[in-house]
């Protein structure tokens, strides 16, 4: 069981910034990711299409003799979390939690912003969980969808992102929050330009490199990780193979990505 791959899934490619973290976390784990490219954005779409999407994402991963599932999705940690952990019965991490706790740690002020796609933050799940460990915290939320679309364009450090971040970011910064959960697989990808408009002084969490440190502790807590120390096995499986996978995939990855195969669900 512990030289079985961990299984990772998102809506597409975004959880390629999360696999980026798990490799530079525990390089000796075997991963196997799949990411839903053909029916991506998850973001605007409904809680109950999400929840459907996540069960079968989630049975992918099972025929693949995974011995943990992480959800690097937001919007999947954050409305259907409950349906992988019941149809996997594996140890599974989402992304909320880690990031909610690393951001009460971070925080002095106790004013906290949160940033996602629609679903994440209509969802409100970072906010409650952050209210159930520190009800002394006050959050802020505020959905940024155009990040998506331009972190997936490659605009980086772009004007046009800048422009964007202010008309989003204006709301949290005129609340004074000292820390900012980068509630979406995206988000990093463009944090240069987030901590430009939101301000130095203000902490950015990044909640799939949270996981990822959860998910080291969670294998050494369950005697699941692997002995081997010989290079771990990476594979990657997306339902599509749209026109710049490889060029955005690898901006996601931080490196080369190697074969990727397309499976049908
Ligand atoms: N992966 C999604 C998230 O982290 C962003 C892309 C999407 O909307 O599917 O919420």
């Amino acid at each position: 069981m512990n030289t079985n791959p961990i299984g990772i899934f998102d809506s597409g490619i975004g959880g390629l910034t999360v696999v980026k973290s798990l490799m530079e976390q525990l390089p000796y784990e075997n991963l196997i990711y799949f990411g839903d490219t053909a029916r991506v954005p998850y973001g605007p779409k409904s809680p109950q299409v999400i929840r459907e999407y996540a069960l079968q994402d989630t049975e992918f991963l099972l025929s693949k003799n995974v011995k943990m599932i992480v959800i690097a999705c937001n919007t999947v940690s954050s409305v259907a979390l409950d349906v992988v952990q019941k149809v996997s019965k594996l140890p599974v991490i989402g992304v909320i939690q880690p990031g909610a706790e690393k951001a009460i740690e971070e925080t002095k002020n106790k004013r906290i912003g949160v940033i996602g796609t629609i679903n994440t933050i209509l969802s409100k799940t970072y906010p409650n969980i952050i209210r159930q460990i520190d009800s002394s915290i006050e959050t802020f939320s505020k959905a940024c969808p155009l990040f998506v679309p331009l972190a997936e364009e490659g605009f980086i450090n772009h004007t046009a992102t800048e422009l964007i971040a202010k008309e989003y970011l204006f709301e949290l910064k005129i609340k004074k929050i000292d820390t900012l959960i980068l509630g979406c697989t995206h988000y990093p990808i463009l944090s240069n330009v987030i901590q430009k408009v939101i301000g130095d002084k203000v902490k950015l969490i990044d909640s799939g490199k949270c996981a990822a440190e959860k998910v080291e502790i969670l294998l050494n807590e369950k005697g699941l990780k692997n002995p081997s120390k010989l290079k771990a096995n990476v594979e990657f499986y997306v339902s599509d193979i749209p026109h710049k996978f490889t060029e955005i995939g690898e901006l996601f990855l931080g490196k080369k990505m190697g074969r990727v195969k397309t499976v049908h669900l």
